[in-house]
């Protein structure tokens, strides 16, 4: 994936879904030296925390209106925020012509229609596409709540039925966890 932005000066990504920013903070470090982001939620609340967390992650943090301008290890980040619905908007969110369309722990969340749709849109649009789940055993919820555990426990359930690799879920030496299923199981 990174090779491929290489001979790009500044790679556009939209990362969907993206919550509170994590998939920019893993992913960033393993690309150029400038980067233009445009995160995706339909939540704001988790945009505006994506706002904080990416703040206090940078080495350095300017605000330009709505926007971000990181600087960490020696990289110039650019971050714009965009409340949209990709149930009802994907197709505006897609004519920003991004190089890079990213998401992680999203299409889990999505039916394969959708899945279908989205695929041929993004196809089209010639970007580089690349998504992640990753999940290390550990689990944390703020403020606890008695059914922490039973929601834990149905969600591994259901990964391991639709084919997650788990070990010992509560183990906190568990490996990486990563579920992806070999591409001649996708059908466009
Ligand atoms: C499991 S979280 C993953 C968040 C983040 N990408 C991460 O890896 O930590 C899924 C995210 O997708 C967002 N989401 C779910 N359905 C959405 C939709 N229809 N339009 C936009 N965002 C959506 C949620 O608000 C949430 O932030």
């Amino acid at each position: 994936m990174a090779r491929r932005l290489e001979g790009i000066a500044t790679p556009r990504i939209l990362d969907l879904g993206s919550g509170t920013g994590s998939n920019l903070r893993a992913t960033a470090p393993l690309l150029g030296e400038s980067q233009e982001w445009t995160l995706v939620d339909y939540d704001p609340n988790l945009l505006e925390e994506a706002a904080r967390a990416l703040t206090a992650w940078a080495d350095e943090a300017r605000a330009i209106g709505d926007s971000l301008v990181l600087v960490k290890d020696g990289k110039n980040i650019g971050v714009s925020f965009r409340v949209a619905d990709l149930n009802r908007e994907l197709d505006a969110v897609l004519e920003k012509k991004p190089d890079l369309v990213t998401a992680s722990a999203l299409f889990d969340l999505i039916s394969a229609s959708w899945m279908r749709d989205f695929a041929r849109k993004v196809l089209a649009t010639g970007a580089t596409f690349y998504t992640v789940l990753t999940y290390d055993g550990r689990d944390e919820f703020k403020p606890p709540h008695p059914f922490d555990e039973p929601v834990m426990r149905a969600t591994l359930v259901r990964q391991s039925a639709n084919g997650v690799v788990s070990t010992q879920p509560w183990d906190a030496n568990a490996p990486r966890l990563l579920n992806f299923p070999e591409p001649s199981r996708f059908h466009f």
